[in-house]
């Protein structure tokens, strides 16, 4: 059995996941200036990368997720587990019309010709709810069905608690499948020009919306108070920031153990990885997925780390810049990196406009660890990316989807190399 343990980067403080939830750093205080984030790691033999077929990566990957190892420590078998995320995918697919199973990932001869490098795309777009952001909730929702199963004091009182989430597009569409399919009520606050077709496929799904108007003269994202004030009166955290629901990272870590395992089959290795970023989470898993997957030997090394943000707003590329200057002591001393946008940010890319990047220093440290880079994209680049990327993969893609793919193609337009192998997810399909 693998150990598993649930730390805070930026206090140290840890969870038992049996007792506490692995979501929020129980030391996270308001303008402590610390960067409270919990992590999850696995130690131990039994904490094994696959070599498997099955098709459902909760359930391939299942050794690497904390879950499992809570379960096994707790009573239940192999067969239980696999059980729970079965009865958990089947209802997805009841709700959604599919459950999940391994995303493609290839090289796109048609794309690359236009790049000038071997790229490699990871299609997400026919994930469940249409995103990746599905995956991230389903490694949460596992959790805390094991915490049943098992019953466990974390599990006391859960049912009574509903789940809460801000966001007005596909982490929203994501939480209210999968809340859905655990049949869990679900909270999610919404600015007032939330698109109407994702408002009526919300209400469709049974989430009750919350309208968040900004008032006169306040600070900060309103959906986001309205979402703090849901979790202080009882609500869970089910959303896809690393540091409200730490564990939603390990779910979209299935992004990067997939990319590693199709890499490992092809007998190749990646030079550079680019991930559009919002909150983070999307790109901190990718690069923890594949971190994992160099230390379990399936693939050599970890591609260079390429984030790209919009010139609307790139607070993680202030952040990146400001530590490469003087990183020390960075987790302790939070505002001198990450600092809310200021103004009201707009994009093509519009799912990646947060004004902070919450997980901005496992991404840094990730750059900076692999000679990475934070990129900048542009409007007219953004346009372009997309525009290719449907020509070349006639894959639905919105832009916020290819973003990653106007980073690479900035990159690769000042130095190509074909030589090199460059991967991009597109994330998200067009709506
Ligand atoms: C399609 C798509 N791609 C990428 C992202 C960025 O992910 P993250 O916010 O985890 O950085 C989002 C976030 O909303 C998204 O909807
Ligand atoms: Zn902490």
């Amino acid at each position: 059995m693998a150990e598993f343990r649930i730390q805070c980067s930026g206090c140290g403080a840890t969870v038992d996941a049996a007792t506490h939830l692995p979501f929020r750093c129980p030391n996270a205080a308001e303008n402590d200036n610390i960067d409270h984030v919990l992590v999850r790691t696995l130690i131990g033999p039994d904490a094994t990368f696959p070599d498997s077929a099955e098709p459902n990566p909760f359930i391939r990957y299942r050794h690497l997720s904390l879950g499992y190892h809570l379960a096994r420590a707790n009573g239940l078998s192999d067969d239980q587990y696999v059980g729970i995320v079965k009865e958990l995918d089947d209802a997805v697919a009841t709700v959604d019309g599919k459950g999940f199973r391994i995303t493609p990932f290839a090289s796109v001869p048609a794309l690359s010709d236009r790049c000038g490098g071997e790229v490699w795309v990871k299609n997400e777009t026919g994930n469940v709810s249409g995103s990746h952001k599905a995956r991230h909730l389903m490694g949460v929702m596992i959790y805390l069905r094991v915490l049943e199963a098992a019953n466990l004091p974390a599990a006391n009182g859960l049912r009574d608690r509903r789940l809460a989430i801000a966001s007005c597009g596909n982490a929203a569409l994501a939480a209210a499948v999968i809340a859905r399919a655990a049949d869990w009520p679900l909270d999610v606050f919404i600015p007032p020009d939330a698109e109407d077709s994702v408002k009526q496929r919300l209400a469709e799904l049974g989430a009750q919306l919350h309208i968040c108007e900004r008032q006169p003269g306040q600070m900060g994202d309103p959906c986001y108070l309205g979402f703090r004030k849901a979790l202080e009166a009882g609500s869970l955290s089910f959303g896809v920031q690393g540091n409200e629901t730490g564990l939603a990272i390990e779910g979209g870590q299935t992004l990067g153990w997939e990319m590693a395992d199709a890499l490992r089959q092809a007998g190749a290795d990646l030079d550079m990885l680019f991930v559009q970023v919002g909150g983070g989470a999307l790109g901190s898993a990718c690069y923890r997925g594949l971190v994992e997957a160099v230390e379990a030997g399936v693939i050599n090394r970890v591609p260079k780390l390429f984030t790209v943000q919009t010139k609307g707003a790139y607070p993680l590329k202030k952040a990146f810049d400001a530590f490469g200057a003087d990183g020390k002591n960075a987790a302790r001393n939070r505002s001198a990196y990450m600092t809310p946008w200021p103004t009201e940010p707009h994009s093509v890319a519009h799912g990646i406009l947060d004004d902070e990047t919450y997980d901005w220093l496992a991404l840094v440290e990730g750059m900076t660890a692999t000679g990475g880079d934070a990129l900048i994209a542009d409007e007219e680049s953004l346009r372009e990316a997309n525009r290719v990327a449907r020509e070349t993969t006639g894959i639905d893609v919105s832009h916020t989807g290819s973003a990653g793919l106007a980073g690479l193609m900035n990159t690769f337009r000042e130095k190509p190399d074909a030589d090199l192998k460059a991967a991009v997810l597109f994330t998200g399909i067009e709506r």
